[in-house]
């Protein structure tokens, strides 16, 4: 089995690249400055192509995003507006309004490029606490926080296996984490409805409730929170936001699509086609439901932005002004593949792993801690008479020793305080046999380990 990466260690690594950061008062032609690259740089990148890579959600990107990509840099068109890129402008407005559309999304949506969910999910959380201080009278825009009677007040409700990201985003505008309430959740870490029915009437009368997120495939498990029974207990003033970052393209697997009913209640939603969909990072979506709602992000200058201009304007949803023209290797993703194939290429991984779930169930020696929603699957090797502490550092032994040979790359998490093994699969290549491959150099792993 060939190697994923050259395994080596950061000391290792940061000696080899020493050569390509020591900038000369001379310049370098470009075969050789590329036969460095490849010397120093690329033997230490991982293959994400290979099917032993079963981690994280990376992909490389495939024939028809690369011609996207390589036009979108050739040309490094920033897509702010009419003025600066009007092709490029009127794709990104024109690709945006065909994705609502591709989704299902209401007539009214619209979407904006971003360059991470990460910048998404806190941008749904501005809208959220914007439109409520509309409601209330106070002049958010200029008076911040401050605005509000008792900022003190305002809450967002997210899942306990929410991203990190609503954590950068809860901070990033001022709230504080204290503000932050995570949700409890059911045996398949979904959100636990009588958790946030309970909650709801806590909060009564002494928190104010400005946004709520359901994540739609879990960064830990992948999970799927019930997102149209979130979204009727939810009172009418709450910004409902779906962080789909990772998961919002299964809803076009016929198997999963019931997974996701409701989303056309949501006011804003988080996608990141440079996650499966294999598009060149950054490459993110923010959909509101209400295409009007990226007006109260719009912010105009005398040069361009003008209030007066009539033409598209992609820079006045979000805030980037320079924006590349991450719309062009979707585009090509898309029109290049045909739904049909991106479809069968997607329900791939969803399907490996439900078999690879009943796999792990049959073996005596494995634990699988959830039913799988999506591409994910956590599960633990049993090894008896641990107790759970020592079952923990035990995974992540056994991690770590899966991750020296260089050979396949999976990863931990941490659920409920115990570290577990986790698959994360998002490209077809990866099949239900490369993974029980990997269960199987994990149990001889164990099996040396005792030796
Ligand atoms: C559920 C979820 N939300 C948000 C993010 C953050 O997205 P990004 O990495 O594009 O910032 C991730 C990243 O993995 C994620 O899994």
């Amino acid at each position: 089995m060939t190697k994923i990466n050259s395994g080596a260690t950061p000391k290792q690594v940061r000696q080899d690249l020493h050569p390509l950061v020591d900038f000369q008062q001379d310049g370098m032609p470009l075969d050789q400055l590329k036969e460095l690259i490849d010397k120093t740089l690329m033997p230490h990148l991982m293959a994400y192509d290979d099917p032993a890579f079963q981690s994280m959600f990376n992909a490389y990107p495939p024939a028809e995003a690369r011609l996207g990509a390589e036009i979108m840099h050739n040309t490094n068109q920033g897509v702010t507006n009419w003025q600066v890129s009007p092709g490029g402008a009127m794709l990104e407005e024109m690709a945006g309004k065909a994705l609502c559309q591709l989704f299902g999304l209401a007539a009214t949506a619209d979407c904006t490029f971003m360059y991470s969910g990460t910048y998404a999910n806190q941008q749904a959380v501005y809208l959220g606490i914007h439109r409520y201080a509309e409601q209330m009278g106070v002049d958010y825009v200029n008076q911040g926080l401050a605005a509000f009677p008792d900022p003190k007040r305002l809450v967002v409700l997210v899942s306990a296996d929410a991203h990190f990201s609503m954590r950068h985003a809860i901070r990033m505008l001022g709230l504080g984490e204290q503000n932050l309430i995570k949700i409890g959740l059911d045996s398949d870490r979904r959100i636990d409805l009588d958790a946030l029915k309970s909650i709801l009437s806590e909060l009564k009368g002494k928190k104010e409730v400005v946004c709520a997120v359901a994540t739609s495939g879990t960064t830990s498990t992948g999970s799927i929170d019930p997102i149209k029974p979130m979204a009727e207990l939810l009172p009418k003033h709450v910004w409902f936001h779906i962080d789909g970052a990772y998961g919002y393209a299964y809803k076009l697997v016929p198997e999963c699509t019931h997974l996701f009913d409701g989303d056309g209640l949501a006011d804003s939603i988080t996608w990141d086609p440079h996650k499966q969909m294999g598009a060149p990072i950054p490459n993110s979506v923010l959909f509101c439901k209400d295409g009007a709602d990226f007006g109260r992000m719009s912010l105009y200058s005398g040069y361009f932005n003008r209030e007066e201009d009539t033409e598209p304007n992609p820079g006045l949803k979000s805030p980037p002004t320079t924006r590349p023209m991450s719309a062009l290797p979707l585009v090509t993703i898309l029109k290049g593949k045909g739904l049909k194939t991106i479809v069968e290429e997607l329900a791939q991984p969803v399907r490996g792993m439900r078999q690879m779930a009943d796999w792990l169930r049959s073996q005596s020696d494995f634990e699988v801690c959830h039913r799988p929603d999506t591409g994910i699957l956590c599960f633990r090797f049993l090894k008896p008479g641990l107790s759970a502490e020592e079952s923990s550092r035990y995974q992540r032994k056994l991690y770590d020793a899966v991750m020296a040979s260089g050979k396949r790359s999976i990863s931990t998490t941490v659920l409920d305080g115990q570290t577990v093994l986790r698959f994360a699969v998002v490209k077809p290549e990866t099949k239900f046999e490369h993974l029980r491959q990997s269960a199987e150099a994990i149990r001889l792993i164990s099996g040396q380990m005792n030796q």
